[in-house]
Protein backbone atom coordinates (compact mmCIF):
# COMPACT_ATOMS: atom_id res chain seq x y z
CA UNK A 1 0.00 0.00 0.00
CA UNK A 2 0.94 3.41 -0.38
CA UNK A 3 0.20 5.93 2.76
CA UNK A 4 0.64 9.12 -0.11
CA UNK A 5 0.27 9.96 -4.04
CA UNK A 6 2.69 12.31 -3.11
CA UNK A 7 4.99 10.48 -6.15
CA UNK A 8 2.11 11.91 -8.99
CA UNK A 9 2.39 15.33 -8.16
CA UNK A 10 4.15 17.23 -10.54
CA UNK A 11 6.02 18.88 -7.40
CA UNK A 12 6.76 15.08 -6.03
CA UNK A 13 11.16 15.22 -5.50
CA UNK A 14 12.60 14.51 -9.12
CA UNK A 15 13.40 10.50 -7.75
CA UNK A 16 9.98 9.91 -7.32
CA UNK A 17 8.58 11.57 -9.65
CA UNK A 18 8.01 10.08 -13.62
CA UNK A 19 9.12 11.47 -16.70
CA UNK A 20 7.49 12.88 -18.97
CA UNK A 21 7.35 12.16 -22.85
CA UNK A 22 7.50 16.68 -22.80
CA UNK A 23 10.64 16.21 -21.11
CA UNK A 24 12.87 14.41 -23.61
CA UNK A 25 14.52 14.70 -26.52
CA UNK A 26 12.73 12.41 -29.20
CA UNK A 27 13.13 14.41 -32.05
CA UNK A 28 13.60 11.75 -34.90
CA UNK A 29 14.16 8.91 -32.67
CA UNK A 30 12.08 5.37 -32.98
CA UNK A 31 9.82 5.40 -29.91
CA UNK A 32 7.97 2.94 -29.02
CA UNK A 33 4.51 3.72 -27.11
CA UNK A 34 2.38 1.26 -25.25
CA UNK A 35 -0.95 2.21 -25.36
CA UNK A 36 -4.26 0.59 -24.15
CA UNK A 37 -6.86 0.13 -27.54
CA UNK A 38 -8.40 -2.68 -26.05
CA UNK A 39 -11.89 -1.48 -26.96
CA UNK A 40 -14.97 -3.28 -26.97
CA UNK A 41 -15.62 -4.84 -30.71
CA UNK A 42 -19.34 -6.33 -31.90
CA UNK A 43 -19.74 -10.06 -33.36
CA UNK A 44 -18.38 -8.24 -36.72
CA UNK A 45 -15.43 -6.73 -35.42
CA UNK A 46 -16.56 -3.11 -35.31
CA UNK A 47 -15.28 -0.85 -32.56
CA UNK A 48 -18.32 0.02 -30.27
CA UNK A 49 -16.61 2.83 -28.13
CA UNK A 50 -13.43 4.67 -29.76
CA UNK A 51 -12.70 6.38 -26.27
CA UNK A 52 -9.15 5.16 -25.49
CA UNK A 53 -8.24 5.41 -29.02
CA UNK A 54 -9.33 9.20 -29.33
CA UNK A 55 -7.14 9.39 -25.59
CA UNK A 56 -3.82 8.35 -27.02
CA UNK A 57 -4.10 11.13 -30.18
CA UNK A 58 -2.36 13.87 -28.07
CA UNK A 59 0.61 11.70 -27.35
CA UNK A 60 0.92 10.72 -30.65
CA UNK A 61 0.26 13.73 -31.94
CA UNK A 62 3.08 15.40 -30.08
CA UNK A 63 5.11 12.25 -31.24
CA UNK A 64 4.68 13.62 -34.83
CA UNK A 65 5.25 17.20 -34.01
CA UNK A 66 8.96 15.85 -33.30
CA UNK A 67 9.16 13.88 -36.39
CA UNK A 68 9.35 10.51 -34.35
CA UNK A 69 9.27 6.97 -35.80
CA UNK A 70 5.86 6.31 -34.18
CA UNK A 71 5.83 2.49 -32.91
CA UNK A 72 2.66 1.58 -31.08
CA UNK A 73 2.15 -1.61 -29.31
CA UNK A 74 -0.74 -2.94 -27.45
CA UNK A 75 -3.05 -5.94 -26.42
CA UNK A 76 -6.70 -6.32 -27.20
CA UNK A 77 -8.90 -8.90 -25.21
CA UNK A 78 -7.58 -11.91 -23.76
CA UNK A 79 -6.02 -14.39 -26.76
CA UNK A 80 -4.12 -16.33 -23.96
CA UNK A 81 -0.66 -16.45 -25.80
CA UNK A 82 -1.90 -17.75 -28.89
CA UNK A 83 -3.24 -15.84 -32.02
CA UNK A 84 -6.86 -15.54 -32.09
CA UNK A 85 -8.08 -13.46 -35.92
CA UNK A 86 -10.81 -11.94 -34.07
CA UNK A 87 -8.55 -10.16 -31.47
CA UNK A 88 -6.31 -8.23 -34.31
CA UNK A 89 -5.75 -5.41 -33.88
CA UNK A 90 -6.82 -4.55 -37.64
CA UNK A 91 -10.21 -2.70 -36.58
CA UNK A 92 -7.91 -0.36 -34.59
CA UNK A 93 -5.42 0.70 -37.18
CA UNK A 94 -8.30 1.64 -39.74
CA UNK A 95 -9.93 3.78 -36.88
CA UNK A 96 -6.38 5.48 -36.20
CA UNK A 97 -6.06 6.21 -39.69
CA UNK A 98 -9.23 7.95 -39.91
CA UNK A 99 -8.88 9.77 -36.84
CA UNK A 100 -5.03 10.62 -37.37
CA UNK A 101 -5.82 11.13 -41.15
CA UNK A 102 -3.11 9.48 -42.07
CA UNK A 103 -1.29 6.02 -43.18
CA UNK A 104 -0.94 3.76 -39.80
CA UNK A 105 0.53 0.43 -41.15
CA UNK A 106 -0.71 -3.07 -39.01
CA UNK A 107 2.95 -5.30 -38.51
CA UNK A 108 1.74 -8.28 -39.28
CA UNK A 109 3.10 -9.78 -35.51
CA UNK A 110 4.68 -7.81 -32.47
CA UNK A 111 8.44 -9.29 -32.75
CA UNK A 112 10.24 -11.04 -34.66
CA UNK A 113 12.62 -10.36 -37.99
CA UNK A 114 9.46 -9.10 -40.15
CA UNK A 115 8.82 -6.59 -37.55
CA UNK A 116 12.20 -5.61 -37.29
CA UNK A 117 12.42 -5.03 -40.76
CA UNK A 118 9.82 -2.97 -40.99
CA UNK A 119 10.80 -0.57 -38.52
CA UNK A 120 14.02 -0.66 -39.88
CA UNK A 121 12.74 0.97 -42.92
CA UNK A 122 10.31 3.78 -41.46
CA UNK A 123 10.64 7.09 -41.39
CA UNK A 124 10.00 10.43 -39.18
CA UNK A 125 6.41 10.55 -39.22
CA UNK A 126 5.29 7.48 -39.79
CA UNK A 127 3.19 5.30 -37.52
CA UNK A 128 3.06 1.67 -36.92
CA UNK A 129 0.40 -0.79 -35.04
CA UNK A 130 2.19 -3.48 -33.71
CA UNK A 131 -0.20 -6.87 -33.89
CA UNK A 132 -1.73 -8.16 -30.23
CA UNK A 133 0.78 -8.17 -27.57
CA UNK A 134 -1.24 -11.22 -26.03
CA UNK A 135 -0.59 -13.18 -29.28
CA UNK A 136 3.00 -14.20 -27.55
CA UNK A 137 2.33 -15.91 -23.76
CA UNK A 138 5.86 -13.39 -22.54
CA UNK A 139 3.34 -10.61 -22.31
CA UNK A 140 1.28 -12.01 -19.75
CA UNK A 141 4.50 -13.90 -18.01
CA UNK A 142 6.36 -10.48 -18.15
CA UNK A 143 9.29 -12.45 -19.77
CA UNK A 144 12.60 -10.87 -20.33
CA UNK A 145 13.17 -12.42 -23.32
CA UNK A 146 10.21 -10.68 -25.08
CA UNK A 147 10.36 -7.79 -23.61
CA UNK A 148 14.13 -7.39 -24.62
CA UNK A 149 12.91 -8.00 -28.27
CA UNK A 150 10.09 -5.58 -28.25
CA UNK A 151 12.97 -3.11 -26.58
CA UNK A 152 15.04 -3.51 -29.35
CA UNK A 153 12.50 -1.75 -31.68
CA UNK A 154 13.26 1.51 -30.16
CA UNK A 155 15.30 4.16 -28.29
CA UNK A 156 12.71 5.61 -26.12
CA UNK A 157 9.96 4.09 -24.22
CA UNK A 158 6.80 5.58 -23.59
CA UNK A 159 3.96 4.46 -21.62
CA UNK A 160 0.71 5.86 -22.25
CA UNK A 161 -1.36 3.21 -21.49
CA UNK A 162 -2.91 4.07 -17.75
CA UNK A 163 -5.96 1.38 -18.21
CA UNK A 164 -3.29 -1.70 -17.82
CA UNK A 165 -0.92 0.02 -15.56
CA UNK A 166 -2.16 -3.00 -12.98
CA UNK A 167 -1.07 -5.44 -15.01
CA UNK A 168 3.27 -6.49 -14.58
CA UNK A 169 3.29 -7.26 -17.97
CA UNK A 170 6.54 -7.54 -20.39
CA UNK A 171 5.25 -4.25 -22.36
CA UNK A 172 4.59 -2.44 -18.98
CA UNK A 173 7.05 -3.37 -16.57
CA UNK A 174 9.85 -5.62 -17.99
CA UNK A 175 10.44 -3.77 -20.81
CA UNK A 176 11.61 -0.88 -18.84
CA UNK A 177 14.98 -3.02 -18.10
CA UNK A 178 15.89 -2.63 -21.82
CA UNK A 179 15.47 1.09 -22.98
CA UNK A 180 17.61 3.29 -21.96
CA UNK A 181 14.81 6.08 -21.67
CA UNK A 182 11.38 5.63 -20.39
CA UNK A 183 9.08 7.83 -19.67
CA UNK A 184 4.92 8.33 -19.35
CA UNK A 185 2.45 9.74 -22.29
CA UNK A 186 -0.09 12.70 -21.64
CA UNK A 187 -3.30 10.34 -20.97
CA UNK A 188 -1.02 9.08 -18.28
CA UNK A 189 -0.20 12.42 -16.94
CA UNK A 190 -3.68 13.50 -17.09
CA UNK A 191 -5.13 10.37 -15.04
CA UNK A 192 -2.83 10.87 -12.77
CA UNK A 193 -2.41 14.36 -11.96
CA UNK A 194 -6.52 14.40 -11.86
CA UNK A 195 -6.72 11.86 -9.51
CA UNK A 196 -3.56 13.11 -7.44
CA UNK A 197 -5.86 16.25 -7.19
CA UNK A 198 -8.84 14.59 -6.02
CA UNK A 199 -7.31 12.41 -3.52
CA UNK A 200 -4.29 14.40 -2.34
CA UNK A 201 -5.50 17.87 -2.14
CA UNK A 202 -9.33 17.61 -2.58
CA UNK A 203 -11.64 20.67 -2.49
CA UNK A 204 -14.16 19.75 -0.08
CA UNK A 205 -16.89 18.27 1.11
CA UNK A 206 -15.17 15.74 -0.88
CA UNK A 207 -18.17 12.79 -1.47
CA UNK A 208 -17.06 9.30 -2.95
CA UNK A 209 -19.84 7.29 -4.73
CA UNK A 210 -19.06 3.59 -4.64
CA UNK A 211 -21.63 1.31 -7.06
CA UNK A 212 -21.53 -2.25 -8.41
CA UNK A 213 -22.45 -5.74 -8.29
CA UNK A 214 -19.81 -7.36 -5.88
CA UNK A 215 -18.91 -5.75 -2.02
CA UNK A 216 -15.93 -7.73 -2.04
CA UNK A 217 -14.30 -6.22 -5.13
CA UNK A 218 -14.91 -2.57 -3.51
CA UNK A 219 -14.06 -3.08 0.42
CA UNK A 220 -10.33 -2.14 -0.12
CA UNK A 221 -11.34 0.84 -2.03
CA UNK A 222 -13.61 1.96 0.53
CA UNK A 223 -11.50 1.65 2.97
CA UNK A 224 -8.70 4.14 1.89
CA UNK A 225 -11.32 6.33 0.89
CA UNK A 226 -12.62 6.15 4.75
CA UNK A 227 -9.24 8.09 5.27
CA UNK A 228 -9.50 10.88 2.76
CA UNK A 229 -13.47 11.88 2.01
CA UNK A 230 -16.36 13.49 4.32
CA UNK A 231 -19.49 11.47 2.28
CA UNK A 232 -19.58 8.22 1.05
CA UNK A 233 -22.56 6.76 -0.76
CA UNK A 234 -23.08 3.53 -1.64
CA UNK A 235 -25.17 2.02 -4.59
CA UNK A 236 -25.56 -1.52 -6.46
CA UNK A 237 -26.51 -4.58 -5.37
CA UNK A 238 -22.92 -4.27 -2.94
CA UNK A 239 -25.26 -1.54 -1.03
CA UNK A 240 -27.49 -5.28 0.00
CA UNK A 241 -24.75 -6.08 2.18
CA UNK A 242 -24.91 -3.11 3.97
CA UNK A 243 -28.39 -3.50 3.84
CA UNK A 244 -28.65 -6.53 5.36
CA UNK A 245 -26.49 -5.27 8.71
CA UNK A 246 -30.03 -2.86 9.40
CA UNK A 247 -32.64 -5.21 8.00
CA UNK A 248 -32.43 -9.48 8.08
CA UNK A 249 -34.70 -9.46 4.99
CA UNK A 250 -33.34 -7.96 1.78
CA UNK A 251 -34.99 -10.41 -0.80
CA UNK A 252 -33.97 -13.87 -0.83
CA UNK A 253 -32.81 -13.73 -4.27
CA UNK A 254 -30.58 -10.31 -3.93
CA UNK A 255 -27.18 -10.60 -3.98
CA UNK A 256 -25.57 -10.33 -1.04
CA UNK A 257 -22.20 -11.37 0.51
CA UNK A 258 -23.55 -13.06 3.72
CA UNK A 259 -19.44 -13.23 4.76
CA UNK A 260 -19.07 -9.37 4.49
CA UNK A 261 -21.86 -8.75 6.51
CA UNK A 262 -19.77 -8.38 9.44
CA UNK A 263 -17.17 -6.31 7.27
CA UNK A 264 -19.70 -3.79 6.68
CA UNK A 265 -20.77 -3.53 10.04
CA UNK A 266 -17.63 -2.52 10.77
CA UNK A 267 -17.55 0.03 8.04
CA UNK A 268 -20.45 1.43 8.70
CA UNK A 269 -18.92 1.79 12.37
CA UNK A 270 -16.10 3.16 11.35
CA UNK A 271 -17.97 5.93 9.31
CA UNK A 272 -20.05 7.00 11.97
CA UNK A 273 -16.84 7.15 14.63
CA UNK A 274 -15.17 9.46 12.04
CA UNK A 275 -17.76 11.64 11.18
CA UNK A 276 -18.21 10.55 7.66
CA UNK A 277 -21.66 11.10 6.04
CA UNK A 278 -22.64 7.54 5.17
CA UNK A 279 -25.32 6.73 2.39
CA UNK A 280 -27.33 3.88 1.46
CA UNK A 281 -30.56 3.12 -0.20
CA UNK A 282 -33.82 3.81 1.32
CA UNK A 283 -35.94 2.39 -1.43
CA UNK A 284 -34.88 0.05 -4.71
CA UNK A 285 -36.04 -1.75 -7.82
CA UNK A 286 -37.25 -5.00 -7.05
CA UNK A 287 -37.88 -7.55 -9.73
CA UNK A 288 -39.26 -10.96 -9.51
CA UNK A 289 -36.31 -12.39 -11.46
CA UNK A 290 -33.42 -11.08 -13.55
CA UNK A 291 -34.71 -10.63 -16.99
CA UNK A 292 -35.84 -7.76 -19.02
CA UNK A 293 -39.35 -9.33 -19.10
CA UNK A 294 -39.50 -9.36 -15.47
CA UNK A 295 -42.04 -7.77 -12.90
CA UNK A 296 -41.09 -5.15 -11.27
CA UNK A 297 -42.17 -2.64 -8.70
CA UNK A 298 -40.68 0.13 -5.94
CA UNK A 299 -40.31 -0.66 -2.69
CA UNK A 300 -38.81 0.01 0.78
CA UNK A 301 -35.45 -1.23 1.58
CA UNK A 302 -37.36 -2.30 5.03
CA UNK A 303 -40.05 -3.93 2.64
CA UNK A 304 -38.59 -6.22 -0.09
CA UNK A 305 -40.87 -8.96 -1.35
CA UNK A 306 -39.51 -12.63 -0.03
CA UNK A 307 -38.33 -13.93 -3.52
CA UNK A 308 -37.78 -10.67 -5.28
CA UNK A 309 -34.71 -9.30 -5.69
CA UNK A 310 -33.12 -5.71 -5.66
CA UNK A 311 -31.88 -4.37 -8.75
CA UNK A 312 -31.71 -0.77 -8.64
CA UNK A 313 -32.10 1.92 -6.34
CA UNK A 314 -35.54 3.70 -5.86
CA UNK A 315 -36.79 7.17 -6.94
CA UNK A 316 -36.04 8.34 -2.98
CA UNK A 317 -32.91 6.72 -2.82
CA UNK A 318 -31.77 9.23 -6.47
CA UNK A 319 -33.36 12.13 -4.49
CA UNK A 320 -31.25 11.50 -1.83
CA UNK A 321 -28.36 10.71 -3.30
CA UNK A 322 -28.54 14.14 -5.37
CA UNK A 323 -29.75 15.96 -2.40
CA UNK A 324 -26.22 14.54 -0.34
CA UNK A 325 -23.86 15.68 -3.47
CA UNK A 326 -25.32 19.36 -3.28
CA UNK A 327 -22.93 20.81 -1.66
CA UNK A 328 -19.75 18.66 -3.11
CA UNK A 329 -16.76 20.31 -4.58
CA UNK A 330 -15.16 16.99 -5.15
CA UNK A 331 -16.69 14.02 -6.71
CA UNK A 332 -15.38 10.31 -7.35
CA UNK A 333 -17.26 7.85 -8.95
CA UNK A 334 -17.15 4.49 -9.45
CA UNK A 335 -19.87 1.65 -10.34
CA UNK A 336 -23.17 1.51 -10.89
CA UNK A 337 -26.09 1.69 -9.25
CA UNK A 338 -28.22 -0.90 -10.83
CA UNK A 339 -27.77 -3.83 -13.29
CA UNK A 340 -28.29 -0.75 -15.86
CA UNK A 341 -27.54 -3.41 -19.03
CA UNK A 342 -31.04 -3.74 -18.64
CA UNK A 343 -33.14 -0.83 -19.52
CA UNK A 344 -35.85 -1.25 -16.84
CA UNK A 345 -33.36 -1.65 -13.80
CA UNK A 346 -31.15 1.72 -15.26
CA UNK A 347 -33.06 4.50 -14.24
CA UNK A 348 -31.34 5.17 -10.79
CA UNK A 349 -27.66 4.64 -12.93
CA UNK A 350 -29.05 7.45 -15.54
CA UNK A 351 -30.20 9.32 -12.59
CA UNK A 352 -27.05 9.41 -10.92
CA UNK A 353 -25.30 10.59 -14.29
CA UNK A 354 -27.55 13.44 -14.45
CA UNK A 355 -26.56 14.29 -11.16
CA UNK A 356 -22.59 14.21 -11.61
CA UNK A 357 -23.02 15.88 -14.49
CA UNK A 358 -25.21 19.06 -13.41
CA UNK A 359 -22.82 18.97 -10.34
CA UNK A 360 -20.29 22.45 -10.11
CA UNK A 361 -17.86 20.23 -8.37
CA UNK A 362 -14.46 18.64 -9.88
CA UNK A 363 -16.21 15.40 -10.97
CA UNK A 364 -13.97 12.08 -11.55
CA UNK A 365 -15.15 8.77 -12.92
CA UNK A 366 -13.45 5.64 -13.61
CA UNK A 367 -13.48 2.02 -13.40
CA UNK A 368 -16.54 -0.74 -13.72
CA UNK A 369 -19.09 0.34 -16.20
CA UNK A 370 -19.35 3.86 -14.74
CA UNK A 371 -18.23 5.31 -18.10
CA UNK A 372 -20.17 2.88 -20.33
CA UNK A 373 -23.74 4.46 -18.58
CA UNK A 374 -22.29 8.23 -19.07
CA UNK A 375 -21.61 7.74 -22.90
CA UNK A 376 -24.82 6.35 -23.44
CA UNK A 377 -26.50 8.91 -21.51
CA UNK A 378 -24.29 12.01 -23.88
CA UNK A 379 -23.16 13.25 -20.89
CA UNK A 380 -19.11 12.75 -20.94
CA UNK A 381 -18.18 16.38 -21.86
CA UNK A 382 -20.01 17.67 -18.57
CA UNK A 383 -17.67 15.36 -16.16
CA UNK A 384 -14.20 16.99 -15.34
CA UNK A 385 -12.58 13.33 -16.12
CA UNK A 386 -13.49 10.03 -17.27
CA UNK A 387 -11.04 7.55 -16.61
CA UNK A 388 -9.82 5.38 -19.33
CA UNK A 389 -8.72 2.29 -16.32
CA UNK A 390 -11.20 0.01 -15.15
CA UNK A 391 -9.22 -2.55 -13.07
CA UNK A 392 -6.06 0.80 -12.59
CA UNK A 393 -8.52 2.94 -11.26
CA UNK A 394 -10.01 1.09 -8.78
CA UNK A 395 -6.67 -0.31 -7.66
CA UNK A 396 -5.30 3.48 -7.60
CA UNK A 397 -8.99 3.93 -5.40
CA UNK A 398 -7.21 1.13 -3.08
CA UNK A 399 -3.89 3.22 -2.40
CA UNK A 400 -2.28 0.08 -4.07
CA UNK A 401 0.41 0.64 -6.09
CA UNK A 402 0.45 -0.18 -9.77
CA UNK A 403 3.45 -1.77 -11.51
CA UNK A 404 3.43 0.05 -14.54
CA UNK A 405 3.57 3.41 -12.65
CA UNK A 406 6.25 1.65 -10.14
CA UNK A 407 8.64 0.45 -13.40
CA UNK A 408 8.12 4.05 -14.79
CA UNK A 409 9.59 5.71 -11.93
CA UNK A 410 12.34 3.38 -10.80
CA UNK A 411 13.46 2.74 -15.16
CA UNK A 412 15.47 5.59 -14.91
CA UNK A 413 17.66 4.79 -11.97
CA UNK A 414 18.90 1.68 -13.48
CA UNK A 415 21.74 1.57 -15.76
CA UNK A 416 20.93 0.21 -18.92
CA UNK A 417 21.62 -0.97 -22.24
CA UNK A 418 19.88 -2.89 -24.62
CA UNK A 419 21.31 -6.11 -23.56
CA UNK A 420 20.97 -5.50 -19.99
CA UNK A 421 19.61 -8.64 -18.22
CA UNK A 422 17.59 -9.19 -15.25
C1 LIG B 1 -8.96 -3.43 -19.43
O1 LIG B 1 -9.75 -3.25 -20.36
O2 LIG B 1 -9.32 -3.66 -18.28
C2 LIG B 1 -7.50 -3.31 -19.73
O3 LIG B 1 -7.30 -3.19 -21.11
C3 LIG B 1 -6.74 -4.46 -19.17
O4 LIG B 1 -7.21 -5.65 -19.72
P1 LIG B 1 -7.23 -6.97 -18.84
O5 LIG B 1 -8.25 -6.77 -17.76
O6 LIG B 1 -7.61 -8.07 -19.82
O7 LIG B 1 -5.84 -7.16 -18.28
MG1 LIG C 1 -10.05 -5.57 -17.20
Amino acid sequence: MVDSFGFLSLLASPEERLKFISEMNITGKTILIRVDLNVPLDEDQNITDDTRIRAILPTIDYALDENAKIILASHMDRPQGKVVPEFSMAPVAKRLKRLLQKEVLLAPDCVGEEVKNLVSKMNGGDIMLLENLRFHPGEEQNDDEFARELAGLAEVYINDAFAVAHRAHASVVAITKFVSICGAGFLMKNELNYFYRAMEDPARPFAAIIGGAKVSSKIPAIENLMDRVDKLIIGGAMANTFLKVIYPDVGTQSLVEEDLVEKARSIMRKARDRGIKFYLPVDCVVANKFDPKAETKIATVQEVPEDWMIVDIGPATSSLFAEALQDAKTIIWNGPMGAFEIDAFSRGTYQMVNTVANSYSLTIVGGGDTDVAINKAGESSRITYISTGGGAFLQLLEGAELPGIKALQTCHERPKTAKASS
